[in-house]
C-alpha cells in the first residue's frame, strides 16, 4: 500500500523521488524500470547527437552489420539481397529508419519509465505477428553499441551505460509479447494482405504477417517516434 502510494506521489520517472528502500519493498516495482545516473545520461544523449550528425548513413550501417554478422538476422528480416541491391531496397531503410526513430523515442525519454514501455509496447506490436526471436533485438542493439564505441562516437564508459539502458529492453519487448492479446471481433478488419500482394522476398512462415510497403509506411507514420525524415 505505502509502496504503491509512493509510485503515484513520486511517480516512477525521478529516481530521486523514490528511495532505494521503496525500490527494494514495492510489490509493484518490476524488473522492467531502468534508472540511469545523470553522467549516464549525458553519455548516452552526447554519442547520440554524434550519430544522428549523419543519421541516414549510419542507420544503414549498424543494420548492415547486424546481417553481416548473422544471416539468421537478415532470414528473418525478410530481405534476401545482398550489397548495393540490400542498401537501396525500400523496406531494408525504413526499417533502418524505424530503429534509429526507436533509439531516438529512448534517448528522448531516458528515465520515463512510462515512455519507455510505450515504446517497447509499439514494437511489440509491430512484431507480435513475425513471432520474431527476442536474440534479432539484442543482436541490433548490440551492434548499434558496438558501431558507436568502434566509430569513437562514444567512450567505454558510454558503452557501458548504453549497455545498462539497452539491455534491458529486449526483456521487456519479450514479456509485453508474451502478454494474452485482445482477440479481434469478427467484424473488425485484420492487417493481413491477399496473398497475391505479399512481396516474394518473404518467406512463407512470414508472407501472413508482412504488409505492403504502402502499409508499411502509413504503419510507420504512427510509429512511437515519427521523427524518421532521415537526410
Ligand atoms: C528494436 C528494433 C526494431 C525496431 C524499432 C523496428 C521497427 C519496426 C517497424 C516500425 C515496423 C513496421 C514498419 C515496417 O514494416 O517497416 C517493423 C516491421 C518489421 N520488422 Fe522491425 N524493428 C526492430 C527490430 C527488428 C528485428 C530485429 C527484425 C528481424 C531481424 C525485424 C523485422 C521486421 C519485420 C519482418 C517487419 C515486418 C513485420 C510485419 O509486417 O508485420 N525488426 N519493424
Amino acid at each position: 500500500m505505502g509502496a504503491t502510494l509512493c509510485h503515484y506521489l513520486y511517480g516512477s520517472e525521478s529516481k530521486e523521488g523514490i528511495s532505494p528502500i521503496c525500490i527494494k519493498l514495492c510489490p509493484i516495482r518490476d524488473r522492467d524500470k531502468i534508472f540511469l545516473t545523470d553522467k549516464e545520461t549525458n553519455l548516452i544523449s552526447e554519442s547520440w547527437k554524434i550519430f544522428k550528425r549523419n543519421r541516414r548513413y549510419n542507420a544503414l550501417e549498424v543494420l548492415t552489420l547486424c546481417i553481416k554478422k548473422s544471416p539468421k538476422f537478415q532470414k528473418d528480416l525478410g530481405i534476401m539481397k545482398e550489397g548495393n541491391k540490400l542498401r537501396n531496397d525500400s523496406h531494408f531503410r525504413l526499417h533502418a529508419d524505424s530503429f534509429v526513430s526507436f533509439i531516438d523515442d529512448l534517448v528522448d525519454n531516458m528515465n520515463n519509465q512510462n515512455k519507455i514501455q510505450a515504446t517497447a509496447t509499439a514494437i511489440a506490436k509491430y512484431h507480435r505477428k513475425t513471432k520474431l526471436p527476442i536474440t534479432d533485438f539484442i543482436i541490433y542493439k548490440d551492434n548499434l553499441i558496438d558501431y558507436l564505441l568502434e566509430n569513437n562516437m562514444t567512450t567505454k564508459q558510454g558503452s557501458k551505460a548504453w549497455h545498462r539502458y539497452l539491455d534491458r529492453i529486449p526483456g521487456i519487448v519479450r514479456r509485453i509479447q508474451k502478454q494474452p492479446q485482445a482477440q479481434p471481433s469478427k467484424t473488425q478488419s485484420t492487417s493481413r494482405i491477399p496473398k497475391s500482394q505479399s512481396t516474394s522476398r518473404v518467406s512463407k512462415s512470414q508472407s501472413t504477417s508482412r504488409v505492403s510497403k504502402s502499409q508499411s509506411a502509413a504503419r510507420l507514420s504512427k510509429s512511437p517516434s515519427s521523427k524518421s525524415n532521415v537526410k
